[in-house]
């Protein structure tokens, strides 16, 4: 596949360029022996609030699904210590993204590539974590679901990339670590490429990305 053919590149943001892990991770001393079934519950959470205001018809902004997230998680974790919740959120502003990011975004660029972000994150968060990574320069657009308040894999959400680049789904080449935001890119109709980074197994069967990589490099050879 020639890279002229896809010269549209959007990323979703929370676990393909940011690891959602890390904060945990950065304490896991200090929370205790379920340090990653706490931030595993806590992702979880966060999600499946996601999915049920949209099929709901409500929205509240994602940095308050993050924190009542992470108040849920504690709460099932009595072990860790709770004092760290504010440090614990804390990392969604300033989280370090993935180490392959600004190498593949800069030749990317260099390719005459464009590049977006789509992500639920709320415009304030995005911002502050594009800022924290010094990834801004690399982006065209940062498109946030808040703009019309309903969260993926709504196919309205994955229609605010066509609408912004004015192309059609099939130019879009789509990634995400997350399989099921990457189905449902595939779904709408981009060209998805999921991102394996834990090397989680299949799902979605009947829904596939067009290619499945470990890492965001392998786009430069795709
Ligand atoms: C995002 C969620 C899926 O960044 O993590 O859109």
């Amino acid at each position: 596949m020639s890279h002229s053919q896809h010269s549209i590149y959007v990323f979703d943001a929370y676990g393909t360029l940011f690891d959602v892990h890390a904060a945990v991770r950065k304490h896991a001393t200090a929370v205790g022996p379920d340090a990653q079934f706490l931030s595993e519950l806590w992702r979880a959470k966060q999600l499946e609030y996601s999915w049920m205001l949209t099929l709901m018809g409500r929205y509240r902004d994602f940095w308050a699904l993050t924190e009542e997230a992470l108040d849920y998680a504690l709460a099932r974790v009595p072990s860790a210590d709770h004092s760290l919740r504010d440090k614990l959120l804390g990392a969604y502003w300033s989280c370090d993204c993935y180490a392959d990011v600004p190498e593949v975004f800069q030749q990317l660029k260099q390719r005459g590539a464009r590049l977006a972000v789509l992500s639920n994150g709320s415009p304030k968060m995005l911002q502050a974590a594009i800022a924290n990574a010094g990834i801004g320069d690399s982006l065209d657009e940062v498109i946030s679901v808040d703009e019309i308040r309903i969260y993926k894999p709504d196919p309205r959400v994955y229609d605010l990339v066509t609408t912004r680049f004015r192309a059609f789904p099939e130019a879009i080449s789509f990634q995400s670590s997350n399989r099921w935001d990457a189905a449902g890119a595939s779904a709408y109709g981009f060209r998805s490429v999921w991102i394996n980074r834990n090397g989680m197994p299949e799902e979605y069967n009947d829904i596939r990305p067009a290619a499945v990589l470990p890492n965001l490099t392998g786009l430069l050879t795709l």
